[in-house]
């Protein structure tokens, strides 16, 4: 008997896991494994992947979920989902608790330690621990070696100490900011409003104050976000420099607005030192961003070839005509249709721009996930053109993109924006789009110019 879904998602996969396999060899990557306590270069943030492995990568994964979602029992799915919360609670348990860096600290951290020194060691109950690190283990983040012995595997290294993962540790009450999000959706007096001061943060967090001026009335709160959104960033950062042809703008300084800790335009500087740049964010992030620069690079500050300085998104832009582009990197997902358009942020970049200068904005673009093929990446990785059933974005490979429109909804009454949405808003502010960029990444560049 043919089953025409099983079999095509069973091809679509094993046509993109051999391009994986052939990508890698290619880079002369060594072969992945979960059981070696090491870090692969893919794991590095870092690491620019050839657009076909990244593509491939992307495709396995697309694969493997819808497959799953075939497959499993859709109350089995239901259980695992809602369950699924405890797997977030366990990283950050896993780092809160010390385990990660005590299990990557042992003398040879592939071979798995005892629940029982574990408890000794960190002041922790086994009896706990235990349902702790299976769950882990379920979700792939360290390994049982023997029964109640366990290691770091490549993946938690990313959890240790001062490591990108360890950065994303959730924000106190981001669990209710989660369970209240139905609560404001369904039922209460703001469900039907678009404000950014009348969301799910505001009902969780007891505040009439908007995300941000909540944060900063709290700078140790503060400075840990900010690095939540250095993380985020730097997930684009190297697609950002290879795949955006800098040497063709026109403008010899760019100014990267809300550009939190610089970390975006530190990286074009080391690509393309020809340029100036300037960092633009809110006082209190200006000096938190203003030392860092200080301290990583005083002979650019000093020279004035990197300046970072106290500028309000709300306000007129005081860089004005063909000196300057401007950047604007996840700053418009942060806010709704009226704070991001006509109202405020991009038609105050409108009035300042040059007829050379660019706005580079730099976020998702939704792709609804219709039941079509997604076939232009699948054809373009296999010489075999087969009708596959991948949703045409990526189906459980956009969970990332999903997640991220739910939060930014939650926080601020806003969301990842499609193509249509981004063009109406680009539109309204007096702009154009002139070109997209996609990255290997998941967000593009929408790159932006004065409407004649
Ligand atoms: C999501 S972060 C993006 C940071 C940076 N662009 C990046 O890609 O890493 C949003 C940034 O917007 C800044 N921001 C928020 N409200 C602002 C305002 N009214 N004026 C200037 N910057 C603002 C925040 O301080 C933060 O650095």
């Amino acid at each position: 008997m043919a089953h025409a879904e099983l079999d095509r998602l069973q091809a679509c996969l094993n046509s993109a896991l051999d391009t994986l396999r052939k990508e890698m060899n290619d880079s002369q990557l060594p072969p992945l494994s979960q059981h070696s306590s090491v870090e692969h270069p893919l794991d590095d943030p870092n690491f620019l992947p050839s657009a076909r492995l990244f593509e491939a990568r992307r495709l396995s994964l697309a694969c493997m979920g819808e497959l799953k979602n075939l497959i499993q029992s859709p109350l089995d799915r239901c259980f695992e989902d809602k369950l699924s919360t405890y797997g977030i609670v366990c990283i950050d348990m896993l780092i809160h608790t010390g385990i990660v860096d005590y299990l990557a600290d042992v003398p040879n951290p592939s071979q798995g330690v005892p629940v029982a020194e574990l408890a000794a060691k960190l002041e922790l109950d086994s009896k706990k621990i235990i349902p702790i690190l299976r769950c882990s283990a379920a979700n792939g983040w360290v390994r049982e070696t023997r029964d109640s012995s366990f290691a770091l595997n490549r993946c938690s290294r990313i959890l240790i100490k001062g490591q990108p993962g360890w950065k994303l540790v959730a924000l106190p009450g981001f669990m209710t900011l989660v369970e209240t999000v139905s609560h404001w959706v369904t039922e209460s007096e703001w469900k039907l409003s678009r404000s950014p001061l009348q969301t799910a943060f505001q009902i969780a967090y007891k505040t009439p104050l908007s995300a941000f001026s909540w944060l900063i009335e709290r700078p140790k709160l503060f400075i840990h976000v900010a690095g939540h959104f250095q993380v985020f960033g730097d997930t684009s950062t190297p697609s950002v420099i290879a795949d955006y042809p800098w040497t063709q703008l026109e403008t010899p300084v760019i100014v990267d607005c809300g550009g939190g800790q610089g970390g975006l335009v530190s990286a074009i500087l080391d690509a393309h030192p020809s340029f100036e740049v300037i960092v633009q964010d809110m006082e209190d992030m200006v000096a938190v961003t203003g030392s860092i620069m200080q301290e990583r690079r005083p002979i650019q500050i000093e020279s004035g070839v990197l300046k970072v300085e106290a500028h309000d998104l709300f306000q007129p832009q005081p860089r004005i005509g063909n000196e300057y582009s401007f950047i604007l990197r996840h700053i418009m997902h942060d806010w709704p249709d009226e704070e991001a358009s006509q109202a405020t942020i991009l038609s105050h970049l409108a009035r300042a721009l040059g007829p050379k200068s660019k706005i580079l904005i730099i976020d998702i673009i939704v792709v609804p996930n219709v039941d079509a093929t997604a076939t232009t990446t699948i054809n373009s990785l296999s010489h075999e053109r087969a009708d596959y059933i991948i949703p045409s974005h990526f189906g459980s490979a956009s969970k990332i993109i999903s997640g991220s429109s739910m939060h930014m909804m939650a926080m601020f009454n806003s969301y990842e924006r499609s193509m249509n949405e981004w063009e109406k808003l680009v539109r309204v502010s007096g702009l154009r789009i002139t070109n997209v960029y996609p990255l290997r990444a998941q967000a593009s560049i929408i790159e932006c110019a004065l409407d004649s």
